[in-house]
């Protein structure tokens, strides 16, 4: 079975899978517009730090597109008479969309990269045509990118281990695969790529609740790569540390900060202090574009706390599975658990020097005394 793709275009159609939805029903829905981009994101049918920035740029990207046609077939669009119109016109729209989700920075890059094209000199037609080139690059780059950073990740792992005959059992958290991106994955790509050219022993993941990236999405990215995989609860990492022989932890990103401290995932600074108490190495792979250079530490990430409802819920099919599936969203909390009583942080930071190596596709950036991202990416 290939991989789902978590976006799909054709002609002047975007469709995402719904991820509330996976891994038991694959439903493919139509973004037709800005609004319907917001939405899916701040909803999680889509979710992943690149992912939702590729969906962002493309519905932006298509709003812009059908203006220019719609303008050279009929009545000109009122917003597409002139190039201080069209910014009048898209920067809000831009400026929505990084509200939609805030601690995914590369939502960010992709607003404030677009919203650059709009400062460039020319006729509005040109200077449409090109933000609609862009907003495709910003999708169209994402798997590129990825199988660089998982092949120097995966390099990387191997150098830690001593490449050991049998190869390597990696634990990662949440789902970093081509669900969270626009394909390859980035730690989950690091994995593939270990299993691809024959070096992964078996790949651990945990189930990653709330939300279930782990053993909704990953679960089923693993299975249908193939790849010798075991699930853990969010609460085993330690026990599997101590009674398992994992040579290296690979997380994703949503945030970078300068010093190397990072934004993923809730759970994955758990994982990141157990990696230390055992020596293990541990990884944040994630493109150029998650690093905030705008940011000295981890202290200036916006966390997002998503709504405790959903903290409350499980969704699943019904068990025991029946053809077709019967989907359900069930409560798994007493009446009484008020939404003040709950604590529902979508991420954590993990401080740097829990950090071994960040990875992205320029190659590995191994945290030290006085690691600075932008010396790094400047060289
Ligand atoms: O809340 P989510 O599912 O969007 O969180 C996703 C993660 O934390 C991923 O690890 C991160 O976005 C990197 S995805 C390549």
């Amino acid at each position: 079975m290939a991989p789902l793709v978590s976006i799909r275009t054709t002609d002047s159609k975007i469709e995402i899978v719904d991820q509330l939805l996976l891994p038991h029903v694959v439903q493919y829905v139509e973004i037709a517009s800005v609004h319907d981009a917001h939405s899916a994101i701040k909803t999680m049918r889509i979710r992943g730090a690149p992912a939702i920035a590729s969906l962002a740029s493309l519905a932006i990207g298509a709003h812009v597109e059908q203006a220019l046609n719609y303008g050279s077939s009929s009545q000109p669009v009122e917003w597409m008479q002139s190039t201080d119109a069209l910014r009048a016109h898209v920067v809000p729209l831009l400026d929505f969309l990084y509200t939609a989700r805030p601690t995914a920075v590369n939502l960010g890059a992709a607003v404030a990269r677009l919203r650059l094209v709009l400062d460039e000199p020319g006729d509005v037609h040109d200077v449409a045509k090109q933000f609609v080139k862009e907003a495709h690059a910003v999708a169209d780059e994402d798997v590129g990118r990825n199988k660089e950073m998982s092949r120097h990740g995966a390099e990387w792992v191997l150098e830690q281990a001593g490449n050991p005959e049998g190869g390597v059992n990696v634990l990662t958290v949440c789902n970093t695969g081509s669900l969270a991106t626009s394909g390859y994955g980035t730690a989950l790509g690091v994995i593939t790529h270990l299993y691809e050219t024959g070096k992964l022993k078996r790949a651990y993941f945990t189930q990653s609740a709330p939300y279930h990236q782990g053993s909704r999405l990953t679960a089923m990215e693993l299975i249908a790569l193939g790849i010798p995989c075991t699930m853990i609860c969010d609460t085993m990492v330690g026990s599997l540390f101590q009674t398992h022989d994992i040579h290296a932890v690979v997380v994703g990103a949503d945030r970078i900060a300068r010093n190397g401290d990072t934004a993923n995932k809730i759970g994955t600074y758990n994982a990141a202090v157990l990696a230390k108490y055992h020596k293990i190495p541990f990884a944040t792979i994630a493109p150029v574009s998650t690093v905030d250079l705008a940011i000295p530490d981890g202290t200036h990430i916006p966390i997002e706390h998503r709504p405790a409802v959903e903290a409350t819920l499980a969704r699943g099919a019904v068990y025991p599975r029946t053809e077709p599936v019967e989907q359900a969203v069930v409560q798994i909390t007493p009446d009484g658990l008020g939404d003040d009583m709950i604590y529902n942080p979508s991420f954590d930071v993990t401080p740097a020097e829990l950090i071994s190596a960040v990875v992205t596709e320029r190659g590995v950036h191994a945290i030290r005394q006085g690691f600075d991202m932008k010396n790094e990416l400047q060289t």
